[in-house]
């Protein structure tokens, strides 16, 4: 596996599999990597002869307050298990790299960001539109993979490359879980030991949820809402359910619902959601 930092690298690396026609699959995250994002690498690996992987902490898509300083960083060990995913180049550029001119032009995401995570983190959705632009821009990759985790994430990527006219293939792959129901996220060693404990609360929730068959997304956004108030520490960002994958609002539900919530411990703010199937 190759380890690339600067652009011109990176141009030089790939120009060899350009030029032979072999196809790119690239993964994009901001490392401390894990399950979920060897779940893609995976993904990539099966359907491309090269994998591209990016670590990169892109501090246009954190707030002001929000976790940038914090965000896990651990370059040493991503490499490794990068290596033994079976990636062939890891491009993991500093932030001069990515924003040579600081940010002159960014993305504005006007649609399907005035909801869940769009809502509670203004600006956020433009960081990383912006950021996969300038990837894609870079890699040029045939398919990229991203977590259904970040469902508002992959719905906005889609959108990105339909209404540039982007030819690359947009995947969306399962979300990797502990075996307690957690959801696989670098934010998780973030948690206390306390927090962890509770942390699976919020898929037991959704479940419960979805085990209901509630029709009414106002009562299904309740009965969320009352089984997270029981958690003792930390705090609720939000439980929203919308028409998936519009995102519309809906009263009676009688198609795909995407129940989503965001939960905010001391140091990470964790999310999830579920799609319940009301055909
Ligand atoms: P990051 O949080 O590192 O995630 C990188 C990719 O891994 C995303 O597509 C995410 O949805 C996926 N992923 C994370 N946890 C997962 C899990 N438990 N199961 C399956 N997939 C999972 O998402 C980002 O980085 C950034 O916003 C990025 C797209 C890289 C732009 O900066």
């Amino acid at each position: 596996m190759l380890v690339v930092t600067t652009i011109k690298e990176l141009t030089q690396v790939l120009a060899p599999y350009r030029s032979t026609n072999q196809t790119i699959g690239f993964v994009p995250t901001m490392g401390a990597l894990h399950a979920g994002h060897q779940s893609l690498f995976s993904a990539a690996r099966e359907r491309h002869d090269v994998v591209v992987v990016s670590i990169f902490v892109n501090p246009l898509q954190f707030g002001p307050g929000e976790d940038y300083e914090t965000y896990p960083r651990q370059q040493s060990l991503d490499e490794q298990v990068a290596k033994e995913s079976g990636c062939d180049v890891l491009f993991c550029p500093t932030v001069k790299e990515m924003y040579p001119s600081g940010y002159p032009q960014v993305v504005h995401v006007k649609q399907g960001a005035d909801v869940m995570c769009g809502r509670s983190r203004p600006g956020h959705f433009d960081g990383v539109a912006t950021v996969v632009l300038k990837l894609f821009s870079l890699i040029q990759p045939n398919e990229a993979f991203f977590g259904e985790k970040d469902a508002q994430q992959l719905a906005i990527i889609k959108q990105l490359v339909k209404e540039f006219f982007l030819p690359i293939i947009v995947t969306g792959c399962p979300t990797v879980r502990e075996e307690d129901g957690l959801a696989k996220s670098s934010r998780n060693v973030n948690l206390t030991a306390e927090e962890r404990r509770y942390a699976p609360v919020l898929y037991e929730a959704l479940q419960k949820a979805k085990a209901s068959r509630k029709r009414d997304t106002s009562v299904l956004v309740s009965d969320v809402l009352a089984t997270l108030t029981s958690i003792p520490v930390g705090e609720i960002d939000y439980v929203e359910a919308y028409e998936y994958p519009s995102l519309k609002k809906v009263n009676e539900a009688n198609a795909l619902v995407i129940v989503a919530l965001a939960y905010q411990f001391q140091k990470a703010r964790l999310i999830d959601h579920i799609v319940i199937d009301f055909n």
